[in-house]
Parts: C-alpha cells; sequence; structure tokens
C-alpha cells in the first residue's frame, strides 16, 4: 500500500490570521482539489491529519500499481497547484505551496471500514510518508526508496536525499520526484537482458497462424491469456519481429483508469499508423490521417472513414457533422469504416493489429474487436489481444461468435526455463545454486517476478557485480516479495468476490500450499478459483483424500 501526505505551508500563519471560517473553506477547498485527483488514479482520501491530508492507495482495492498511481497523483497535484495557490493569494494575500510525502510499505488497513469509507491506516510506512513530507520543501515531492523502486521505470527521480526524522534512530532516505518520463522504459533490469526462454510451441503457433492469415487473406482474431508478468507481451513483440518488415503493426493498449477515451487504443493505433505525433495540432493530425487513409481505401469511403477515425481520436473534421454518442447508427458508421480501414491495411500487406490488455477495455471497444474480427473479408488481417483471464470476467463469452478467433493460455515458465531465465539475466554461473533456487521458488516461473527480485537484489546490493559476474551476499537466504511482486498477487486476489477472499484468507493461514478441508473451507470455492484465479490446484496432495492448493 502507499501512503501520499500532502500538506499546506503557510496555513499556520494562515490560521492566526483568518477567521476560523475562511480557514475552514480553505481547507475544504484544498480537500476537494487533492481528493479530485486521488481519486482520478483510483486512491482513497482520508480527513485531515493536523494540517495535512492523506490519501492511500491500495484499499480497500489493491492495484498493482499503486506506488505509480500515488507518485501520478502526487506530480499532477503538484503541477496543477499554481492556480490553486492563485486564488489563495488573490483572496488573502497570502503565498502559499505544497508539500507532498509519498512512501511504501505494509500499512494495517482496516479492510471492511475502508469498505465504508472510513480509512484506518496505521504502522511505520505511515509515520514514514508523514516525515518526507515534514522535510519537503515548498513544491517538493519527496518519495521514500521503496515507492522509488517501484516507480523509477516511469518517474524520474533526483536523490537520494538524507532525511532526519524525530524519533528514528537512521535518517530516512529520500528521493525528489521530478516528472514524469515521456518514454517509460520498459520492463526488465537495467543493464541486464534476456533473448526470449522456451515458449517455442507458442510462437509456432502464432507463426503458423500468421502465415495462414497471409497465405489465404483470412482474417484471425487471437487472444493470448496469462497472468500479469507470464510474457504476453513479450510473445507478442517476438511474433512481430519475426514477422519482419513485410508485416505491418497497428499497436494500441487499453488503459487501466484515468480518463480514458473509449475506443483509446484504438486511436492509438490509428496516430500510430498515421505517423501523427503528441505535439501535432488537430489540422496536421487529421491531414496526416487523411493522406494515410487516401492510401489504402477506395474513393468513395474515404470520407465516411476519415470522419470516423477523427472521431475516435477525439478530433472533428472541419465541416462534418459530428458524430453522436451511443446511438446505433453511430455504431453502425463506426463499425463499417474501422472495418474498411483495417480491411484496406490488410488487402495490402500482412497487418497485425495488436491491442493490448483487453481486460481492461471498453464494452464498445471489444463489441467493436469481435465485429471487425466477424466481418472482415479476403484481407490478410492478425488481430491479436493480450488479456489477463479476469477477461472473461465481464466477457464470458469473448470472441465466441467470431468463427475465426483462436484463443490459447500462457503458463508460468516450467522449472528448467525459469532457471534459464535467470542464467541468461545475470549471463553467469557465480551466483550460488542456493540463492537461485529461492529466486526460482519465489518466482513461481512468472518472468517478470523473476526480474523483479532481481532488480530488488540488486538494488538491496545482496546480488553484486564482481570481475564481470555477479556474487551473491550471504543474506540472500531470505528473500522477500518486491513491491512489484507483492502488488500483483494483492490485485489478484482483490479480484474475487468477499467470500472467496474470506476462504482463502482462512486456508492462507496454512502458507502458499494449503489442504482447504482442513480448515473447514469448502473446497468447491477453492477449486473454482483455481480454473482462473490466484490459486492452483497441487498435481499431488502429501493427504490422499485432501485437495491440495497453492497460493
Ligand atoms: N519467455 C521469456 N523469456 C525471456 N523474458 C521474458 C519471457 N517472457 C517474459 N519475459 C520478460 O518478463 C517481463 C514480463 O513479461 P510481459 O511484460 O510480456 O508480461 P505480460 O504477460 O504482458 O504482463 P501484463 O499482464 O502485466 O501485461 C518482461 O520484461 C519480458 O521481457
Ligand atoms: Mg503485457
Amino acid at each position: 500500500m502507499t501512503v501520499l501526505f500532502a500538506d499546506l505551508t503557510g496555513s499556520t500563519a494562515l490560521g492566526g490570521r483568518l477567521d476560523p471560517e475562511d480557514v475552514r473553506a480553505l481547507q475544504g477547498e484544498l480537500f476537494e482539489f487533492l481528493n479530485a485527483e486521488v481519486e482520478r488514479h483510483g486512491g482513497m482520501t482520508e480527513k485531515f491529519v493536523g494540517d495535512a491530508v492523506v490519501a492511500v492507495f491500495g484499499v480497500p482495492q489493491a492495484h498493482e500499481d499503486d506506488p505509480e498511481r500515488a507518485v501520478l497523483a502526487a506530480i499532477g497535484l503538484r503541477d496543477a497547484f499554481p492556480e490553486f495557490a492563485a486564488k489563495v493569494q488573490s483572496r488573502h494575500a497570502e503565498d502559499v505551496a505544497l508539500r507532498i510525502g509519498v512512501n511504501t510499505g505494509e500499512v494495517v488497513a482496516g479492510r471492511e471500514a475502508a469498505a465504508r469509507g472510513e480509512l484506518v491506516v496505521s504502522g511505520d510506512p505511515v509515520n514514514v510518508a508523514a516525515r518526507l513530507q515534514q522535510g519537503a520543501v515548498a513544491g517538493q515531492i519527496l518519495v521514500g526508496t521503496r515507492t522509488r523502486l517501484a516507480t523509477e521505470r516511469a518517474v524520474a527521480f533526483d536523490g537520494p536525499l538524507q532525511i532526519d526524522a524525530k524519533g528514528k534512530n537512521d535518517p530516512v532516505e529520500a528521493w525528489v520526484a521530478l516528472e514524469l518520463l515521456t518514454r517509460p522504459a520498459r520492463r526488465g533490469v537495467g543493464g541486464l537482458s534476456a533473448p526470449l526462454v522456451g515458449r517455442d510451441a507458442e510462437i509456432g503457433v502464432l507463426m503458423a497462424l500468421a502465415q495462414r492469415v497471409e497465405r489465404e487473406r483470412a482474417p484471425q482474431l487471437v487472444t493470448l491469456f496469462g497472468q500479469a508478468g507470464v510474457g504476453k507481451s513479450r510473445l507478442l513483440a517476438e511474433l512481430v519481429d519475426r514477422l519482419g518488415p513485410d508485416a505491418r503493426l497497428l499497436k494500441g493498449r487499453c488503459l487501466p483508469y484515468g480518463d480514458g477515451i473509449t475506443y483509446w487504443p484504438l486511436a492509438e493505433a490509428a496516430k500510430s499508423h498515421a505517423g501523427v505525433l503528441e505535439t501535432d495540432t488537430a489540422e496536421v493530425a487529421v491531414e496526416k490521417l487523411r493522406g494515410a487513409i487516401a492510401e489504402t481505401v477506395p474513393p468513395e469511403h474515404r470520407a465516411a472513414v476519415l470522419d470516423a477515425t477523427t472521431w475516435t481520436i477525439g478530433l472533428s473534421l472541419p465541416g462534418s457533422k459530428p458524430i453522436g454518442f451511443g446511438s446505433a447508427d453511430v455504431r453502425g458508421r463506426l463499425y463499417d469504416a474501422w472495418t474498411r480501414y483495417i480491411g484496406g491495411l490488410g488487402r495490402e500487406q500482412l497487418t497485425v493489429l495488436a491491442i493490448e490488455d483487453i481486460h481492461w477495455g471498453s464494452e464498445p471497444l471489444l463489441d467493436l474487436l469481435e465485429h471487425v474480427a466477424a466481418t472482415l473479408e479476403s484481407s490478410a488481417v492478425l488481430i491479436v489481444c493480450p488479456a489477463r483471464p479476469e477477461l472473461l470476467d465481464i466477457r464470458p463469452a469473448w470472441g465466441a461468435g467470431t468463427p475465426n478467433a483462436t484463443a490459447f493460455t500462457l503458463q508460468p515458465l516450467g522449472q528448467q526455463d525459469a532457471r534459464r531465465l535467470v542464467d541468461e539475466l545475470l549471463h553467469v554461473d557465480e551466483v550460488g545454486e542456493d540463492a537461485r533456487s529461492r529466486i526460482l521458488e519465489r518466482a513461481e516461473g512468472n518472468p517478470f517476478f523473476v526480474e523483479e527480485i532481481l532488480r530488488m537484489l540488486i538494488d538491496q546490493g545482496a546480488l553484486q557485480r564482481q570481475n564481470g559476474g555477479w556474487v551473491a551476499s550471504s543474506d540472500i537466504a531470505d528473500i522477500p516479495l518486491p513491491d512489484s511482486v507483492h502488488g500483483v498477487i494483492a490485485a489478484r486476489i482483490d479480484l474475487l468476490d468477499a467470500a472467496s477472499r474470506e476462504a482463502l484468507r482462512h486456508c492462507a493461514v496454512m502458507g502458499r500450499v494449503f489442504w482447504p478441508a482442513a480448515v473447514g473451507v469448502d473446497e468447491q470455492i477453492i477449486g473454482a478459483l483455481s480454473r482462473r484465479g490466484p490459486v492452483s490446484e497441487q498435481a499431488s496432495s502429501v493427504f490422499a483424500v485432501l485437495r491440495a492448493f497453492r497460493l
């Protein structure tokens, strides 16, 4: 869980000068200002603690990227603050500034209380967040080390600074959050890389499908299911790589939160195809789209396709009647236009339309994708959609009405492949067998977990470079789960309904391998979760009559 403290400097002085009523009004406005940004990122704002406002990310619902949400909210607040300050200045002739502290850690939170909208968090990380906020200068965001580690791919930091903290013997390490990176770093361990490990069968299936699509001009919709971090995006990247320059790639991704536009991923895909840049003016963007569409769409349909694609991107064509939203007619026009657009591309050359993370996709987007897949004709279009298993919770019949839909699930890497991944990342063999086994045990065949555990160990100095190799320090015996991995697992569990969560909590007291019946939990409930949820059934149980599961 990640905690954010924000306070208004100058507010104590203000409190001395202003009417209590004005102070209350000002606090109310501050709260609203902060709360809007926090909620936009899926966090929850607590009331005032002293002069500071406290927000938490990860309660009542954990997300795998809670630290990132918190830091993005902090940056949003910092950047929007001048307007707020100007208001205070004009009303009270007083300069105010914002100081923010963000920290990640295990926090005690009352989930039930949180569900009622009351927040009860406590614990050391909360105190540290408060100290960070107090240690920040006006306008500064200070974050703790764990928050930095979890967000450094998306955010630029300066530091570390040492903040002397009251009541703590050691100073607290703090990092100054600067800004969002325009190009978030790729996943992986800085400076380490591994070729694709395993997945021969999967890449073989995808290549065969792509070749058939190209040869027979028979469109296909492929859904790649798999848990977070198992390697869906990597497999897709590998496929595109192997297809080489003969295939055209249009790529978009669904976003987990924010004010996403309904058809955002298609907008991204069209923009990348037309070469539209973020910095382009609306006119330039429309011209680029017009050019791109003219290349592949027959003249009689160009106007309609351009109209619909510009609308998808959130632009409107000068002189054209804006497309309304929600009516059947709009849907028809959009479906038609997108089918023609994508179809035109596929008639020219093999076209891969990759829509990432469709478990976050909007209902209308999923409808549209299915429609396009089902109606395309004689066009070499391969639609590839990586998705986490929860897609089937919101869309149980995904792809079902589409004759040319395929789906398969990426399982975690097997023991040997996981071991090879560690070797490939570290290159050399000097990490002892013991440390290696522990890493593998923690990572459970999930490549993202492997990478994150290594990244954490390197960051902590437990793995160190020596003479071009890596050596493990002796205290590698106990590997904690990195926050990023913990976040993924917590988010998986939080997707469950209350009864399943409760059942799982009962079981979890036995450890990660457990026998539901042994603690009086219905095996059926846990069995149902193992179909696509956070637990898996163990093939053999040491107790012949009890089913065993693993969290
Ligand atoms: N077979 C593999 N060989 C080597 N590295 C891999 C392999 N599979 C995945 N990785 C690496 O593991 C990390 C996680 O993989 P990836 O991002 O593809 O997961 P994902 O399934 O798309 O997860 P998410 O659901 O969160 O998007 C990436 O850095 C990726 O490069
Ligand atoms: Mg992915």
